[in-house]
C-alpha cells in the first residue's frame, strides 16, 4: 500500500572547540554569537529549504485563523480563536495549506511552538532567532490530510512560550492562515484506479491524543524521564476500518542535543554533576493498552538556535520550521478497538531526559455503509532488544560506540463493506552513533546514522 524509507545521515564535525562545561550550554553560546547583528537595515528573510506544495493553479479561498503578538506567553494558556468553516467549503477541497507568517525584532531565543485545531496538532515548529534589524519568515504546510477537521466548528490554539524582559526583547508578530484550493473537475477522495477511500489520506475522522484545554502550556504531553509514560483514553467508532497514528515529537532542555549526550558513567566518573547524560540513543514508543505497537527513532532536528549559526541563519535546519511527524499503522490492532470501549494510547521515551513534547493524531477511515466492522490480529512481534555499547574513556577523553536495531511488525485482517483486507505493518530501525572526546573534551565529534523503513 505504501512504503517509505528515510535514511538519515548526520555529521556533526568538530562543534567548534569548547570546554566540556560549554557543551550543553550551546544555546547561550550561540545566542551570544548572534547578539552582534550586522548592519542591514531591512529585515532578514529566514527560510527552510523545502519542496513547494503542489497546489492547483486556481484562486484559493482564504481564511485568517489568528493574528497575535506573542510577547510574554511562557506558562500562560495557549492563544485561541474560534474556527468556523468558511462559506466556500461547500465541497471537499483538493488541497489545504496552512500558512504561518511572522516577524520579530530585537533579541530573542528560538522558541518551540505547536498549532492545534480541535486538539489535533497541525504543525510543530520553531521560531527563528531575530536580529536587531528584524527578521521575517513564512512556513507553509500541506494540511490536506486533516481535511475532515475543517468542516466543523472548533477551537484553534497556538502555544508559543516566549519570555520578554529587558535583555530578551523580541516579540513575535504572527498571522496564521488557511488556503483552500478546489478543483472542479476532480473528486479528490475517489481515485479512478480503486475507489476504496482507506487507501488514501485524508481520513474520515481525526481524533486528538493530546492534553485538553484549559492548560498553561502546549497541548503536547511532557515526558521527563525513561519511566514516564504519558497516555490518554480514547474510544474509536465501531465502524472504523483503517487506523493510523501520527506522532509529533520534539526534544528540549537536557535532551535538545540528545544525540551528543555522553553516557551516565562518563558523567559520574568525571564528577560532572548536573550535566545531561543517558548517552545518545533515544526511542519514542507508541503503546496501545500497554503494548508497544510502534516506535520512532526520531530525526535529529537542529532548532534555529542550535550548535552553530551557520546551521540556521538565514537558511534554517532541516525540519526546524516544520518538524516531521511519523505515521504508525495500527489497523492490525483495530479489532481490539471496535468494542466501543475506551482504550489507552500511551507514549514513552527510552533514556529520556527532561523534556520531550509528544502527542498524536489518530486518523480513522469509517465504513459509511455499516455501523460495525470486524477484524482480527493475526500476528504481532515487538521483540526486546538491547543497544550494543562499547566505550573506552580515560578521564574526559575517549570513545563511545552504540549500535541498535529493532523490528516491529503486526498483521491483521479487517472486514468492512469494502471487503476483507489483510494489513501488514512493519518497521525496520537501525541506529549507529560514534562519539569521540579529544583534548580534554575541548573537542567532541559525533557521527550518527538512523535508518528507518516503515511499510504498510
Ligand atoms: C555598522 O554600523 C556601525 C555603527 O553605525 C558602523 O560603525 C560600522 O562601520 C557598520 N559596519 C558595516 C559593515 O557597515
Ligand atoms: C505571508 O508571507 C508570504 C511570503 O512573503 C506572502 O506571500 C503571503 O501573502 C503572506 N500572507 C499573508 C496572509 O500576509
Ligand atoms: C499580519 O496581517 C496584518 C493585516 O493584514 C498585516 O498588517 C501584518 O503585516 C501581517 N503580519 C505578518 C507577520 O505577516
Ligand atoms: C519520572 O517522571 C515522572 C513524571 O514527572 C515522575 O513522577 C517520576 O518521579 C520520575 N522518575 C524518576 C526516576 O525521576
Ligand atoms: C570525583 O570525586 C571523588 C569523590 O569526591 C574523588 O575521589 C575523585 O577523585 C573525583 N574524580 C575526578 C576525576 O575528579
Ligand atoms: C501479511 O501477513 C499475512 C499473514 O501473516 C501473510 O500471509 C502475508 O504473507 C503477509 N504479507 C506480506 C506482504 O508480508
Ligand atoms: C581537564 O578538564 C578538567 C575539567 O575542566 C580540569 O579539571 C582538568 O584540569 C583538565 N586537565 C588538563 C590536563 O587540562
Amino acid at each position: 500500500m505504501a512504503t517509505s524509507s528515510f535514511p538519515i545521515l548526520i555529521l556533526l564535525l568538530s562543534l567548534l572547540p569548547f570546554s566540556y562545561s560549554h557543551l550543553h550550554k550551546l544555546k547561550s553560546t550561540t545566542s551570544r554569537l548572534h547578539s552582534n547583528p550586522d548592519n542591514t537595515t531591512s529585515p532578514t528573510t529566514f527560510f527552510e529549504v523545502t519542496r513547494p506544495i503542489p497546489v492547483p493553479d486556481t484562486q484559493p479561498c482564504y481564511y485568517l485563523l489568528l493574528q497575535h503578538d506573542f510577547a510574554y506567553t511562557y506558562n500562560k494558556p495557549p492563544v485561541t480563536s474560534s474556527y468556523t468553516p468558511p462559506s466556500c467549503l461547500t465541497q471537499i477541497p483538493s488541497h489545504i495549506v496552512l500558512e504561518w507568517n511572522a516577524t520579530c525584532k530585537g533579541r530573542q531565543f528560538d522558541r518551540i511552538f505547536g498549532v492545534w485545531l480541535g486538539g489535533v496538532e497541525l504543525l510543530r515548529s520553531c521560531t527563528a532567532e531575530p536580529r536587531a534589524t528584524g527578521i521575517i519568515w513564512t512556513v507553509q504546510k500541506d494540511v490536506t490530510k486533516y481535511s475532515s477537521l475543517f468542516f466543523k466548528e472548533s477551537t484553534f490554539a497556538v502555544y508559543l512560550g516566549n519570555l520578554v524582559d529587558s535583555t530578551y526583547t523580541g516579540v513575535y508578530h504572527v498571522n496564521v492562515s488557511l488556503y483552500f484550493y478546489f478543483e472542479s473537475d476532480k473528486l479528490y477522495l475517489l481515485d479512478e484506479q480503486d475507489n476504496i477511500p482507506a487507501f488514501h489520506f485524508p481520513a474520515d475522522l481525526v481524533l486528538p491524543i493530546s492534553r485538553n484545554l484549559p492548560l498553561n502550556d502546549g497541548l503536547w504531553f511532557l515526558i521527563q524521564n525513561s519511566t514516564d509514560i504519558q497516555s490518554k483514553e480514547l474510544t474509536v467508532p465501531s465502524n472504523a476500518y483503517r487506523a493510523v497514528l501520527e506522532v509529533y515529537i520534539s526534544f528540549h532542555s537536557d535532551d535538545e542535543f540528545w544525540y551528543s549526550n555522553p553516557p551516565n558513567n562518563y558523567i559520574s566518573e568525571n564528577n560532572l554533576t548536573g550535566e545531561p547524560g543517558n548517552g545518545p540513543f533515544r526511542e519514542v514508543t507508541l503503546r496501545l493498552d500497554g503494548d508497544v505497537v510502534g516506535a520512532v527513532w526520531p530525526f535529529t532536528v537542529i532548532y534555529t538556535g542550535g550548535i552553530n549559526p551557520l546551521l540556521w541563519r538565514p537558511i534554517t535546519g532541516i525540519g526546524s520550521f516544520n518538524l516531521p511527524s511519523y505515521n504508525i499503522e495500527i489497523t492490525p490492532f483495530l479489532d481490539r478497538l471496535l468494542d466501543g470501549k475506551p482504550h489507552i494510547f500511551g507514549f514513552g521515551v527510552t533514556n529520556a531526559l527532561d523534556v520531550w513534547f509528544v502527542d498524536a493524531n489518530l486518523h480513522l477511515w469509517l465504513d459509511q455503509k455499516s455501523s460495525k466492522t470486524d477484524g482480527n490480529l493475526l500476528k504481532y512481534e515487538a521483540p526486546a532488544y538491547v543497544p550494543r555499547t562499547i566505550s573506552k574513556f580515560d578521564g574526559l577523553d575517549g570513545e563511545l560506540k552504540i549500535n541498535a536495531q529493532r523490528r516491529i511488525s503486526s498483521t491483521g485482517w479487517i472486514k468492512s463493506s469494502y471487503g476483507q483486507f489483510t494489513f501488514n505493518f512493519s518497521q525496520e530501525l537501525h541506529f549507529q552513533n560514534s562519539m569521540e572526546f579529544r583534548d580534554n573534551a575541548s573537542i567532541q565529534l559525533v557521527r550518527q546514522t538512523i535508518e528507518s523503513t516503515y511499510s504498510t
